[in-house]
């Protein structure tokens, strides 16, 4: 329930020139350049970053793919390309999507091999095409890919061995048309010598064997690299867990390094070797074999905090167990923002030279560290860079290693959306800035404009929560008229998931327009460590509400919020808060909107795809054992204590929180006659991708809390409300 890519990330800033005259307007109703159009029309979102480093070892290719909302939301592959005028090109057919659907979430539909051949996942198919990149090559039309596996299958995060000439790849098996939770994840290793051509399409005939099998669930297939690709590590798990819960962390030997995959019986993964994650309690992800020594590493969250783990692989490491040490131990989580959501997900690297290189966050500012690894024990020479003492950007993540000493990765700050930065670690010394090679947005909104997030704690039920406060901001306006803003609570969705304070259009839209934002990282939120996002544990639906509603209060209290304009909205699991905050806590919210939010745990239980079918065992408890409980946090049961008016979006192809979730919310409040308005988009998933739909949903939402708070929206669309 988790939002999966990231859009609406626009705009540099351009020096702003506050007017002499600030006009006396109602909050709300100020005019903002940053307007719903404006942030669709030139942003787009960025993702999967890749580096292939030629074969002397001197060139990189930069890769990523972006999201494009002005394409209906397509996936394309980019390469960054020194010589075009807008440094890319686009590397995937005109007419395919970038996209796979494993888990539903994704992550890792590209799989790089040798000799300018790769590998992708087509969207509207789930086939894995080949496709060879000719260094030639634009985004001319005659750029063609092959599929070279039966369509009912999808792929993800695969990597290739050279030698074998194979990817091995997680593969959900969705042939014989399975109930959706009834599909079957393994890891597979797929000859790509003996896919057909062109010519003939059927690719039934390519050579799969299965690899690992026999668990629910399969990420990150790694093959060592020091031995000729003998050892392939992954990760595995299962019902009810999700995994960040409880993983093991597993290794296999493979029968040889010859051309051909023979398991002869050995693809259970109950025979394979747990190398971390033992006591069934502790979250194992992200393994990485060390170029140089060999060892393995992962993130494990058994220290409490997500941290990087080395394990020092025994010749014969199925009788010896091996040992593993903290690498760097410390109380903040390394991995990314929200680990185990998408597959491909890989929060630290390794330099050509052998160094370690990682990012944690602390106080929403992205940490880089560099170490030394490769002496027996914890890391040594460890050196770390940060935006307050260095030129990088203050968020970031994904951090991939090119040639000599380059780093590349994606970065933002609450002033510059995200963007793809090169820099050059020899260089850091000398505090040269990173270089910027692509950005998520082409627009330039000035700096008067733009609203800075300061981190705020405050005190709630279990301690203190934290979130992220965004003053309303716009150097043409004032308002003498009202002693506060109305304000808006976001809840970010996951719930197992973070907010961010790179620059997002989608908060600036707010506070341009004379609204106080706070982006609450609620009990359950991930970059806090193990117990902060334990918190959530058989308590969604209480511990997220309740920091909810204690960090609007707490700005009330402060006097930056008016107490009678507090709304909330959010996003799938956000969307189940905000209903929630609405349906339990009637005395804080006046107004929300629920962007394909979960209104009904039942039907979420008996309804949603595989990945998260169980994922409400260890929010909410087991079902149907604890249905009472479900019915009780379900906001479509506390129908009689919903009393605000509220906004329901939602996409009509959504397989993660079904349509009639939104449906059945939209009847009980007509029913009882509270004002509410439905939107359905068509041709939307989990998330809007489409920048007409986009624009509709935050225009919508604007017009909604003009019509219900009562202030006038310049140019706004006119949204019918029922009941009012
Ligand atoms: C501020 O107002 C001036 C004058 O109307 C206008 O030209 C300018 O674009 C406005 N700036 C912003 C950021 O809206």
């Amino acid at each position: 329930m988790h939002l999966s890519f990231l859009v609406g990330a626009a705009a540099a800033l351009v020096g702003g020139t506050m007017s002499e005259k600030k006009s006396d307007k109602p909050y709300g109703s100020w005019e903002s350049p940053i307007t719903s159009k404006a942030i669709t029309a030139g942003s787009v979102g960025l993702g999967g970053l890749k580096v292939v480093i030629d074969d002397d070892g001197k060139e990189d290719k930069v890769f990523w793919t972006e999201m494009r909302p002005q394409e209906g939301g397509r996936y394309v592959l980019c390469q960054y390309d020194e010589s075009s005028d807008n440094k890319k090109k686009d590397i995937s057919p005109p007419d395919s999507n970038v996209r796979t659907r494993v888990h539903e979430y994704g992550g890792g539909a590209v799989t790089f091999g040798a000799d300018n051949l790769l590998f992708f996942s087509e969207f509207t198919t789930q086939q894995l095409h080949k496709l060879t990149v000719t260094t030639k090559d634009t985004c001319s039309s005659s750029t063609s890919s092959e599929p070279m596996t039966p369509t009912g299958y999808r792929f993800a995060d695969g990597v290739y061995d050279a030698t074998r000439k194979t990817i091995f790849s997680v593969r959900e098996d969705h042939s014989n048309n399975p109930a959706p939770k009834d599909v079957v994840n393994e890891i597979v290793a797929i000859d790509t010598t003996t896919t057909t051509t062109t010519a003939s399409k059927d690719s039934s005939n390519t050579v799969t064997v299965v690899v690992a099998t026999g668990n629910d669930f399969f990420a990150a297939p790694r093959l060592s690299t020091t031995d000729a690709t003998q050892k392939l590590a992954y990760i595995t798990w299962n019902h009810p867990n999700m995994p960040w819960d409880a993983t093991q962390l597993k290794v296999v030997t493979l029968s040889s390094a010859s051309r051909h995959i023979v398991m002869d019986g050995m693809a259970h993964t109950d025979s394979h070797t747990v190398i971390a994650g033992v006591d069934g309690d502790t979250s194992v992800l992200q393994p990485l074999w060390h170029p140089h020594t060999g060892d393995l590493f992962y993130i494990s969250d058994e220290s409490g905090f997500y941290n990087i783990y080395k394990a020092t692989m025994p010749q014969d490491f199925s009788t010896t167990p091996p040992a593993s040490v903290n690498v760097l131990p410390m109380e903040f989580d390394f991995g990314g923002a929200a680990p185990g959501w998408s597959l491909g997900q890989q929060g630290f690297t390794f330099l050509q030279d052998g160094r370690l290189v990682a990012t944690y966050t602390k106080q929403g500012i992205s940490i880089l560290v560099v170490a030394n690894v490769a002496e027996p024990g914890p890391a040594t020479q460890i050196q770390e860079f940060s935006a307050e003492d260095s030129t990088l950007p203050r968020q970031f993540g994904g951090v991939v290693a090119g040639s000599g000493t380059a780093l590349y990765f994606l970065g933002g700050s609450p002033s510059t959306p995200t963007c793809l930065y090169k820099w050059d670690l020899s260089d850091a010394q000398q505090q040269q800035p990173p270089v910027l090679l692509a950005s998520s947005s082409s627009l330039q909104f000035p700096s008067s404009v733009i609203s800075t997030p300061q981190q705020i704690t405050f005190a709630t039920t279990l301690g203190n929560a934290y979130g992220y406060y965004y003053p309303p901001t716009n150097g043409n306006y004032t308002c003498t008229t009202e002693s506060a803003p109305p304000l808006l609570v976001k809840a970010h969705g996951g719930p197992t998931a973070c907010a961010s304070t790179t620059f997002n259009a989608g908060i600036q839209y707010w506070t341009s327009r004379g609204f106080a934002v706070l982006d609450v990282d609620y009990g359950g939120s991930t970059g806090y460590g193990r117990e902060y996002r334990r918190r959530l544990r058989k308590s969604w639906g209480i511990v997220d509400i309740d920091d909810v509603c204690a960090g609007a209060k707490h700005l009330v209290e402060q006097q930056l919020a008016d107490k009678e304009r507090l709304c909330i909205d959010g996003g799938s699991a956000g969307g189940y808060t905000t209903l929630g905050a609405l349906a339990f806590r009637n005395d804080v919210f006046k107004a929300g909107c629920s962007l394909y939010g979960v209104g009904d745990l039942t039907a979420l239980a008996g309804d949603t795809h595989k990945f998260e079918s169980r994922y409400l065992d260890g929010l909410v408890g087991p079902y149907p054992q604890d249905e009472a409980i479900y019915k009780q946090r379900s906001p479509i049961e506390s129908v009689d204590t919903l009393s605000c008016p509220i906004l329901l979006l939602q996409g009509m192809e959504d397989k993660i929180v079904p349509p009639n979730q939104a449906e059945t919310m939209h009847q009980a409040l007509l029913q009882k006659g509270i004002p509410t308005c439905l939107k359905m988009y068509e041709g939307e998933q989990h998330g809007f991708r489409k920048a007409e739909n986009i624009q509709d949903a935050l225009d919508s939402e604007l017009a909604f809390y003009g019509k219900v708070f009562g202030f006038d929206v310049p140019g706004g669309i006119d949204l019918k409300i029922d009941n009012m």
